[in-house]
């Protein structure tokens, strides 16, 4: 009996590369995301692919008790319960360094649209048709200090575009690659020196336990003051508490974020009240976040950093290898 193999949260293009991959397995397609509110009829499969919508929780976990691989269309991997699916004996594959520089460049554009505002200038071409200049100076990046908080693949793009701009790089990582900063010319700091030597941080590190919450109530005081901070990452790597309260002291003078903290929450939140008793915490900060989009001098983009056409076919044709290489039992791409 051949496998039997599901892919949620996946468009209609997708659908016929992956048939065309597994011709003889069983393939289940959906548009779905699965979470524990969104579960399919059927359960019995023995791979299941998703992209970061989905939440893969322990209870997700138990519903399929066939389930051996789960191989994730993305780098990051915190929408999954990974000691759940370790305790499971899972497989748990993943797609590193499909977007580098699709991340790096949007970074960028977080970071032009912010210093420049370029947002806020088209926005009042469009709303009111007046071509004042009124509220739109902006600065010069160009001889500017970008922190980067994690230099790993994407961190490292982004350190070679700013340097092409002519920009200062410092940086904060546990594990730094002190060959790569000689190359570039890139000087590691502790964190504390990063965040108040920075005119711009752009945090580039995995969601972990040792990153929940980096930038927080504690440290956020280290920023320089009229920094500006950008999140591409995992929201909940910075705590919305303390990015509220530094907008609203000027001590950021700007935020551009592609992630929220509770960013899935956020979206589904009618489910969310519907079930009746969701955390005080959740609900405080999907409030919070809801303050966050409205502020003038804060971006917010839909986690739509790794979306380009290119990063795309790359996600999807290195997650159809993983699961070959797991069919095969030689599984490639673990999550480390
Ligand atoms: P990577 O694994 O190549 O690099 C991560 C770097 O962070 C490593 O150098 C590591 O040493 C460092 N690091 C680990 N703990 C740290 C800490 N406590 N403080 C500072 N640095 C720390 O990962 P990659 O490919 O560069 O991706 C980074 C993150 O970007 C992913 O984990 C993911 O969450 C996020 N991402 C977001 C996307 C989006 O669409 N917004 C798309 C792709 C990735």
């Amino acid at each position: 009996m051949a496998e039997k193999i599901a892919f949620f949260e996946i468009e209609g293009w997708e659908e016929k590369i992956i048939r065309e991959n597994f011709p003889k397995e069983n393939v289940f397609i959906s548009k779905d995301k699965v979470t524990k509110l969104c579960l399919p009829q059927t359960k019995d499969f023995e791979v299941l692919s998703v992209f970061v919508d989905s939440r893969i929780d322990r209870t997700v976990l138990d519903c399929f008790p066939n389930l051996k691989c789960l191989a994730t269309r993305s780098t990051g991997y915190d929408h999954i319960d990974m000691d759940s699916a370790k305790k499971r004996g899972l497989k748990v594959l993943y797609v590193p360094g499909y977007g580098n520089n699709t991340v790096a460049e949007f970074t960028f554009g977080l970071i032009l649209n912010l210093t420049r505002k370029i947002y806020q200038s088209i926005d009042q071409i469009k709303e009111t048709g007046s071509f004042s200049l009124q509220g739109l100076r902006g600065v010069d990046i160009k001889d500017k200090t970008i922190g980067l908080i994690g230099t790993g693949r994407i961190g490292k793009e982004v350190a070679k575009i700013a340097k092409s701009f002519g920009m200062n790089v410092v940086a904060y990582d546990p594990y730094p690659d002190k060959k790569f900063a000689k190359e570039v010319g890139l000087e590691y700091l502790d964190l504390d020196k990063v965040l108040s030597w920075s005119d711009i941080v752009s945090l580039h590190c995995p969601y972990t336990k040792e990153t929940h919450h980096l930038i927080n109530k504690g440290n956020i005081r280290q920023f320089k003051k009229g920094a500006y901070l950008i999140n591409t990452s995992r929201g909940s790597i910075v705590e919305t508490e303390a990015l509220v309260k530094a907008l609203e002291e000027g001590i950021l003078a700007g935020v551009g974020l592609d992630v929220l903290e509770e960013e899935g929450e956020t979206k589904d939140e009618l489910q969310i009240l519907s079930l009746g008793h969701p955390k005080e915490e959740e609900l405080k900060t999907m409030l919070r976040n809801h303050i966050l989009m409205k502020m003038p001098n804060v971006l917010v983009t839909p986690h739509n950093a790794f979306n380009s056409q290119e990063a795309l076919e790359r996600i999807l044709m290195t997650t159809l290898e993983n699961i070959k290489s797991f069919l095969s039992r030689k599984p490639i791409n673990i999550v480390p």
